[in-house]
């Protein structure tokens, strides 16, 4: 394998000035008033955005620089892509990112160590040999990879999603995979302990997509149930990140106000800090109509936002995308009428649209932390 810091140097020569050029140019439709970052600032609140390698036109990293504090890569951090093949290890399009991230003075996420889906596992890990001894052999590679992987970004990445998304939403269990099935709950404890040790400095998050709407009754009792679950064997867990892509589940018009009060009360209660991860409303169940549709992802995203910045144990807010065009949901949830989802803060013009309003007024509304 080549040496981390080799790679890293070459990486961020080549691919910082290619894949990610920086720009001086203004934003075309700049927002008027203060950036999100700023209004952010001011509530203690860190604001920032994912960002994928993949992307290189420079009006949308202009949008990124006025407008973020954080970054946190899309996808380069995933085993899928960090290790395609058991023995070489691909930090290149994740250190792209990182150096962008450097050059405007944004600080970092990571997301995530240990996605515990086999979808999202490669081929190889799927098949993996543990040898005689399965346990040892998987607490062996899990540990190896997490120290590999936290070491090459170093104190650069101020907060991790160690464990994301290990809930089945139609059980509330543990979902199987071969790190479980040969580990059983441990895969989780050791996960955070190896990034406590490798990563010391580093905020330590659980993440998972649950939601406010219904539908996600199961889902929400499993990720508290591990949540206790954690606390009781005293696993080092800082965060819980709330993902928040809000309408996915096709009922963005019910939202269960007092049941996600209760949900988000009771994580609290067992003194998580909290963190919206992965902003973005799918606007599938609205009308074609473009303004009737902005005006209902904004108004579902204030009275979503309003919620969540009540409290004061939220200091991240990123939204998972800034301008439509660059948005999963495009792909993954195309819209019955086959028009673009409108789900970020930018149309695809990179001009401001409602939903950054509402953000911004959300900001503005929120008490200081
Ligand atoms: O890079 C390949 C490309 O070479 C190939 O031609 C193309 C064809 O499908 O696929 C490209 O990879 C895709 C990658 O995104 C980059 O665009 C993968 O297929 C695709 O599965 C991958 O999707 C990502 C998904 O996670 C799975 O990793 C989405 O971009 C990303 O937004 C999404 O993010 C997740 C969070 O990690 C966890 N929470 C939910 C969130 C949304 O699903």
């Amino acid at each position: 394998m080549p040496h981390p810091l080799t790679t890293r140097r070459h990486v961020l020569a080549g691919l910082s000035a290619a894949a990610l050029p920086a720009m001086a140019s203004a934003i075309a439709h700049a927002a008027s008033g203060p950036s999100l970052r700023a209004l952010g600032a001011e509530k203690g609140i860190l604001f920032g955005s994912a960002l994928s390698a993949r992307i290189s036109d420079a009006p949308y990293l202009d949008v990124l620089k006025a407008e973020c504090g954080v970054i946190v890569p899309e996808n380069e951090l995933k085993v899928y892509v960090i290790a395609p093949q058991p023995d070489r290890y691909n930090f290149a399009p994740g250190d792209a990112i990182a150096g962008f991230a450097r050059d405007n003075g944004m600080k970092m996420r990571g997301h995530t160590l240990l996605w515990n889906r086999v979808e999202y596992m490669p081929k190889w890990l799927l098949n993996i040999d543990f040898g005689s001894n399965p346990a040892r052999g998987a607490e062996r590679y899990l540990r190896d990879y997490i120290r590999q992987v936290c070491t090459h970004y170093g104190d650069q990445i101020i907060s991790w999603d160690v464990v994301n998304e290990t809930i089945d939403p139609k059980t509330g269990e543990i979902r199987d995979t071969p790190f479980t099935k040969a580990l059983g709950f441990d895969c989780i404890r050791i996960a955070f302990e190896a990034a406590r040790e490798y990563a010391p400095k580093a905020q330590l998050v659980y993440n998972d997509y649950m939601s406010w709407e219904r539908g996600n009754e199961t889902h929400r009792k499993g990720v508290l149930k591990l949540l206790e679950t954690l606390r009781a064997k005293n696993v080092p867990v800082d965060g819980f990140g709330v993902q928040s892509h809000i309408g996915n589940d096709g009922h963005i018009k019910e939202a269960q106000h007092d049941q996600w009060r209760a949900f988000i009360n009771a994580a609290v209660d067992m003194k998580y800090k909290l963190l919206i991860t992965e902003f973005d409303v799918n606007d599938k169940d609205l009308p074609t109509d473009t303004a009737v549709r902005d005006a209902g992802v904004a108004a579902a995203a204030k009275d979503y936002l309003d919620m969540m910045f009540s409290y004061k144990e939220l200091d991240q807010f990123l939204c998972w995308g800034m301008s439509d065009n660059h948005s999963w949901l495009q792909g993954w949830m195309p819209r019955a009428d086959k028009t673009p989802q409108r789900p970020t803060p930018y149309d695809a013009q990179y001009r401001p649209k409602p939903l950054r309003e509402a953000i911004a007024a959300a900001l503005k509304a929120a008490p200081k932390r």
